[in-house]
C-alpha cells in the first residue's frame, strides 16, 4: 500500500460538491478581487486567532513581506530569526534591504532558542521572527520580554501553525506585533494555490497593511505609500471559508495520528534503543486543545538518507524539511555566517525526517510506515 506523504486528494474527495458550490457563486458574481468572501475570511480567522484583525494576502511569503514593510523594516536595520526554517522567513527581510541575524534553535521544540536572542540585540535591530515550526508555538513568553524592553516588533511566522496555542493558551499571531499565515496547500488550512494572512491586534497596523496591499493606494491611484498587489483571490477565499469550517477536525486527527505514531514507534522499540526520537510536545502538559497541530510530524533518526531511500523504494513519502539552514545556503554567504556556526539548527538539518500525518491516513497506513521503519533498522 502506497502511503503518500500528503493525500490532497482523499483531503478534498468528501468536500468537492460544497466547494465547487462555492467557486460557482463567486463566478456567478463575477467579484474576483477582494470582496465579500475576502472580507468574510478575514472576520473568520481575526476570531480563530484571537485578533483584532486580520488581512487576506497573496501568500505566507507575502504576509511576511507586507509586515516588515508595514513596519518599516528596510536598508541598515537587522531582523532576528532563525536558521532552521522555510526560506521565506529570511528571504522576505533580505529582500526589504535588511539584515537576518540569526539565532540557533532549541532542539527540543526546533523553534529559535530565546536563551540565545538577547546577545544578538544591537542598536541596528527592529524586529524578531520567531517560527512556529511544525505547528508548535516558540516560547513567547521570553521573547515578547526580550521584544518590551528592547523596543523591537515581533513578526510571529506562524505558516505552519494556524490555531496554534501557547502554554498559556493564547493562539500565535496574537501574541506578538503581527502574525503571517499561509494557505499553501500542504498546510493544515490549505487553499487550491496560493494564499496567506497577517492577523494583529493593532488596527492602525492592520489598515497600513490593507493599503499596502493595494500598492499603497487610498484613496484609488493616490498613492501615500509604496506598497504591491498582495491581494488574496476571491476564489481561494470562498474555498477557505468552507474548509475552515473543517479545521478543528482536521487538526484533532492530525493529532490523534501523532498519538498513534508514538505508541507504534515505541512499541517496535526503536525508540528505546534511541535509533529514532519523537518530537516532543513542549506545551502538552498545558492542557491547551491545540498545544501542537503537527502540521509536519518530524522524527530524528539515524542514517536519516538511507531510511528515506528505503522508505521511498516502499512507496512511503518522507520529506526533509529542511535540509541546509540558511547560514549555509549559497545567497547568504555575503553574511559571513560558517558551518559550525549553529550546531543544533546544523544537527537537526543531518537527522529529521517527516513522515506522513495528514488527517485521513489511516491506521494502517501507519502500521505500514512504522513497519518500513523497523524492518529497515533490523
Ligand atoms: C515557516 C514558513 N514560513 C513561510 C512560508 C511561506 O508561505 P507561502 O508558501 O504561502 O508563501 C512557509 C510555507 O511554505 C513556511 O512553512
Amino acid at each position: 500500500m502506497a502511503v503518500p506523504l500528503l493525500d490532497l486528494k482523499a483531503h478534498h474527495e468528501p468536500l468537492h460538491k460544497e466547494i465547487m458550490a462555492a467557486i460557482e457563486q463567486v463566478f456567478k458574481s463575477q467579484a474576483f478581487i477582494l470582496g465579500p468572501e475576502v472580507t468574510k475570511l478575514e472576520e473568520r480567522v481575526a476570531a480563530y486567532c484571537q485578533t483584532r484583525a486580520a488581512i487576506g494576502v497573496t501568500s505566507g511569503t507575502d504576509a511576511l513581506l507586507v509586515a516588515l514593510m508595514a513596519l518599516n523594516v528596510g536598508p541598515g536595520d537587522e531582523v532576528i530569526t532563525t536558521p532552521y526554517s522555510f526560506f521565506a522567513t529570511a528571504g522576505a527581510v533580505v529582500r526589504l534591504g535588511a539584515k537576518p541575524v540569526l539565532v540557533d534553535i532549541d532542539p527540543r521544540s526546533f523553534n529559535i532558542d530565546p536563551a540565545r536572542i538577547e546577545k544578538a540585540v544591537t542598536s541596528k535591530t527592529k524586529a524578531l521572527i520567531p517560527v512556529h515550526l511544525y505547528g508548535q508555538s516558540a516560547d513567547m513568553a521570553p521573547i515578547m520580554d526580550i521584544a518590551s524592553r528592547r523596543r523591537l516588533a515581533v513578526i510571529e511566522d506562524a505558516a505552519q501553525a494556524i490555531g496554534t496555542e501557547y502554554k498559556d493558551g493564547r493562539r500565535v499571531g496574537s501574541i506578538g506585533t503581527v502574525g503571517c499565515l499561509s494557505f499553501f496547500p500542504s498546510k493544515n488550512l490549505g487553499a487550491l494555490g496560493d494564499g496567506g494572512m497577517v492577523v494583529t491586534n493593532d488596527v492602525e497596523l492592520a489598515e497600513r497593511i490593507k493599503v499596502l496591499r493595494v500598492h499603497g493606494s487610498k484613496p484609488k491611484y493616490y498613492h501615500k505609500l509604496i506598497g504591491g498587489n498582495f491581494r488574496l483571490d476571491s476564489l481561494q477565499a470562498a474555498v477557505l471559508n468552507v474548509k475552515l469550517n473543517y479545521l478543528d477536525g482536521w487538526t484533532k486527527r492530525r493529532q490523534e495520528n501523532a498519538a498513534r505514531y508514538e505508541q507504534l514507534l515505541t512499541e517496535s522499540g526503536a525508540v528505546k534503543k534511541g535509533i529514532v526520537r519523537l518530537p516532543e510536545a513542549v506545551y502538552r502538559a498545558s492542557g491547551h486543545q491545540h498545544y501542537h497541530i503537527y502540521n509536519q510530524f518530524v522524527l530524528r533518526v539515524e542514517k536519516r538518507d538511507e531510511l528515506i531511500a528505503h522508505l521511498k523504494k516502499k512507496d512511503i513519502g518522507a520529506e526533509i524539511y529542511y535540509p541546509v539552514p540558511f547560514h549555509v545556503q549559497e545567497c547568504f554567504r555575503y553574511l559571513g555566517y560558517k558551518e559550525g556556526d549553529f550546531p543544533e539548527s546544523e544537527r537537526a538539518a543531518k537527522e529529521t525526517i517527516a513522515i506522513p500525518i495528514y488527517p485521513e491516513l489511516t491506521p494502517e497506513q501507519q502500521t505500514e510506515v512504522v513497519d518500513a521503519v523497523r524492518t529497515f533498522y533490523a
